[in-house]
């Protein structure tokens, strides 16, 4: 009889748009692997017994997305240190019955801006817009990667000094007010990891934050990251992308987790890529 294919998901709420089964098959297919990669649609009250019976009926990994990476990390088992100083999990293994911990989003932002772009973030000066989930999921890499300073604004300053005191890098990071944003000078690099992009209430951001080097990186992809890309256009960045490489990366680095390869990323980049530019289809 032939055996059942290991069950991966992409759990989170709505998670009907994800991408993520489509760029697993990719991968799956580069390496011959056998392998089911479904949407569950799980809301928070739902989680725990959902991901239960997900591994009662074969689930061997998941990616977790909004609104779940932070509370997942309470049914991990064990935590890898990076899921712990992200403080959120976007990646699951089932080892010996026992929920594994990680998080891969910050290497995926960090590889995409250093492999497929060539941008070196050593030494450089960033501006970091958000302090919520996903700006704590990618701070802890960027720091790694040898950025040379950090300033953090968040609309609601408080959360950005919870993200600047948990990276404890007093010496490079810090937080400005948002109403500030105007007198803090140009910078090498712009991350907008806020959800304004998802939302009704327009970033409200300076020209003056921008110069001709200034590479700009919206997290989001799709309708989300278009305000903050037509911004980045008009203030005269110098470069500006969204978070479509990320989202390549951070799944190829899932992959390698479970199946102890790494992928070629190359190819389902530039599919998607295709689409996102030609047919808007990328949401
Ligand atoms: P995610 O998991 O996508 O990061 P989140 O944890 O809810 O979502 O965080 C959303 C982030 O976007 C927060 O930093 C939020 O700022 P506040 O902490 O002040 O709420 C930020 N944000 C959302 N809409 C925004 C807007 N219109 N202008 C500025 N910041 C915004």
């Amino acid at each position: 009889m032939r055996q059942p294919h290991a069950r991966f998901a992409v759990i989170g709420q709505p998670v009907d748009h994800s991408l993520s089964p489509y760029i697993h098959k990719h991968f799956a297919n580069q390496w011959s692997v056998d392998l089911d990669y479904d949407r569950l649609e799980l809301s928070p009250e739902a989680l725990t017994q959902g991901l239960t019976r997900f591994a009662a009926e074969g689930g061997v990994g998941a990616n977790v997305t909004l609104p779940h990476k932070r509370a997942v990390m309470d049914l991990c088992g064990e935590l890898a240190p990076r899921a712990r100083r992200a403080q959120s999990v976007n990646t699951l293994s089932v080892i010996d019955g026992v929920w594994h911990g990680d998080n891969t989003d910050g290497v995926g932002l960090v590889n995409d801006l250093c492999l497929r772009r060539n941008i070196d973030l050593r030494g450089r000066r960033m501006l970091l817009l958000g302090a919520g989930g996903a700006a704590f999921g990618v701070t802890p890499a960027l720091m790694d990667a040898g950025i040379g300073e950090l300033v953090v604004c968040n609309r609601t300053p408080e959360r950005a000094d919870d993200l600047v005191d948990a990276l404890q890098e007093p010496e490079r990071a810090h937080t400005r007010y948002w109403q500030d944003l105007p007198e803090l000078g140009h910078f090498d690099l712009i991350i907008n990891a806020t959800s304004a992009g998802r939302g009704t209430q327009p970033l409200q951001l300076p020209f003056r934050l921008a110069g001709t080097q200034t590479v700009a990186v919206d997290l989001s992809y799709g309708m989300a990251a278009i305000d903050f890309l037509a911004w980045a256009k008009a203030a005269g960045c110098g470069e500006a992308f969204d978070g479509l490489g990320m989202l390549v990366e951070q799944a190829a680095e899932s992959f390698r987790i479970w199946q102890g390869v790494r992928p070629d990323t190359e190819a389902v980049y530039a599919e998607l890529r295709r689409l996102a530019d030609g047919e808007g289809a990328v949401e």
